[in-house]
């Protein structure tokens, strides 16, 4: 393979891996309209219960989708540590924020809404560095 078929193919590795990390990206952005929506009822949130349906499912999108990029970073870009393991990072405090979310909603813990909003900016931050890192120096094992 030539230097410049090598150079391509990561490219393409890091791009597949930027494509994952920005639709989780997304699916997390999509978590806060989701509950914009939900929590305009004046707090009545049974009101629009298919609104919370539909957050939590968005939840379990987001862990696949980071849980998929971790896999990626793992088999394609291994010698890009800082974008596996910040992936790793990323779906193990999704798995956290979908239980917390959880215990506001199946276990009428309410005060943890104080916990898990803060939180939801943590978690899209650390998405938002991920995906600007991802296509500096797509360095390959
Ligand atoms: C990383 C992003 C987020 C994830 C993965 C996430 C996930 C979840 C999950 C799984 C639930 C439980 C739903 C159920 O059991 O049916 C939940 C509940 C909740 N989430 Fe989030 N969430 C995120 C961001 C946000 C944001 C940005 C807000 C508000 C601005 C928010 C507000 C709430 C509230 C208020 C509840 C409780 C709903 C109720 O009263 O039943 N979440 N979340």
């Amino acid at each position: 393979m030539t230097r410049t078929e090598m150079s391509r193919s990561a490219t393409e590795r890091s791009t597949l891996f930027t494509v994952v990390i920005g639709l989780a990206a997304l699916a997390i952005l999509l978590q806060g309209l989701w509950a914009g929506i939900f929590l305009q009822h004046d707090g009545a949130r049974d009101a629009a219960s298919s609104w919370i349906d539909l957050h939590a499912m968005g939840g379990y999108v987001a862990i696949g989708l980071a849980a998929l990029a971790t896999v990626l970073g793992l088999v394609q870009l291994r010698a890009r540590r800082d974008l596996w393991i910040g992936s790793l990072v990323l779906t193990a405090l999704l798995v956290l924020e979908v239980y917390l979310g959880g215990l506001i909603r199946d276990a009428g813990q309410d005060t943890l809404t104080a916990v898990h909003v803060p939180f939801a900016l943590a978690i899209m931050a650390l998405a938002v560095s991920l995906l600007l890192r991802a296509p500096r120096g797509s360095t390959v094992d």
